[in-house]
């Protein structure tokens, strides 16, 4: 029987692949931990990833045997304090990877990003294996985060899983501090305002992905057969690649009054720095992996559902 445990889970991804675990698992199987108290979890522990003796209690008390670990600090405010993103996002992994090392918990999932791209990473087609060089603390320690995995992985056997998420689209939990995070927020704008002022400029076409098709693939990665995975560093995965202006044109197709602007800020660069489109033949030939949602279906799902969500 499994016990999970996530982290960073009150976040984007987290909060929704909660409730996927809980489907699969049962709602008690499945822990849900952040930094922040939530008041309608069930069951849900406070949890500073930094904090290991407390990290360990909790795996120990309430015998975990796999930890999705999702608490991180993103891109974007990862540039305010590159000393705590670093710490938090590298220290907090080494911890769960650890648990791993000492035999406690059995599977462990690690979230990379498109952020471990740079300036010297081909645009188009990104490789699985090419020059990973970012620019942002945020990707420096997402591709740190990768090698350790893969060395913990080979020295000490620990079963690591790992994806490379481009941007992350949902609309039941908003995404905090990151670069992709115009592509959820011109939604809840184009709703709330009717207008929306993007913080890239028109042109900026970046790798994006349906919060379903992220977690189908997560489970599915970790669901898969040991012997399948070719791969213990991170896994690229793709879905769809689009600018501002792309998603605004079908935006204003569905709304008529929706119109937008842009004002490119510090996050233009960081964006300009990742690449547009991804080779993902590893996660296809290794686990089968096949997202289903195109431009137009986020589109209309995310339209359909932050409607009923914001206006009853
Ligand atoms: N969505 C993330 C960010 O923009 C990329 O992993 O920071």
């Amino acid at each position: 029987m499994e016990k999970v445990l996530v982290t960073g889970a009150s976040g984007q991804l987290g909060s929704e692949l909660v409730a996927a675990l809980r489907e699969k698992y049962g709602v008690m199987q499945v822990i849900s931990s952040d930094i922040k108290e939530t008041n309608d979890d069930p069951n849900f522990l406070m949890l500073d990833i930094l904090n290991k003796t407390r990290l360990r209690e909790i795996v120990v008390e309430h015998k975990v045997t796999q930890v999705y670990h999702l608490a991180a600090i993103l891109s974007a405010s990862g540039e305010w304090d590159p000393k705590k993103t670093w710490n938090v996002n590298l220290n907090g992994l080494l911890s769960i990877l650890n648990l791993g090392r000492d035999g406690l918990i059995n599977k462990i999932f690690f979230p990379s990003t498109i952020a471990v791209h740079g300036p010297h990473t081909p645009k188009q087609d990104t490789p699985q294996f090419t020059d990973f060089t970012p620019s942002t603390v945020y990707g420096i320690s997402k591709v740190t985060g990768e090698l350790w995995c893969n060395y913990y992985h080979q020295r000490y056997g620990v079963d690591v899983r790992s994806i490379r998420y481009p941007g992350i689209i949902s609309w039941k939990t908003k995404p905090h501090g990151g670069t992709t995070d115009y592509a959820v927020e011109i939604f809840y704008d184009a709703i709330e305002k009717g207008t929306y002022e993007c913080f890239l400029k028109e042109d900026t076409m970046l790798p994006m992905m349906y919060i379903d098709d992220a977690i189908n693939g997560t489970i599915q990665l970790m669901d898969a057969d040991k012997e399948k995975l070719s791969l213990r560093t991170s896994y690229n995965l793709a879905a769809v690649s689009f600018t501002p202006k792309q998603i605004s044109d079908l935006i204003k197709q569905k709304m008529d009054n929706f119109s937008i602007s842009y004002k490119p800020d510090f996050r233009q660069a960081i964006a300009d720095s990742w690449s547009q489109t991804i080779d993902d033949n590893y996660a296809r030939k290794d686990w089968n992996w096949n997202p289903k949602y195109d431009l137009e279906d986020i589109v209309e799902t995310m339209l359909k559902n932050l409607n009923i969500k914001l206006n009853g």
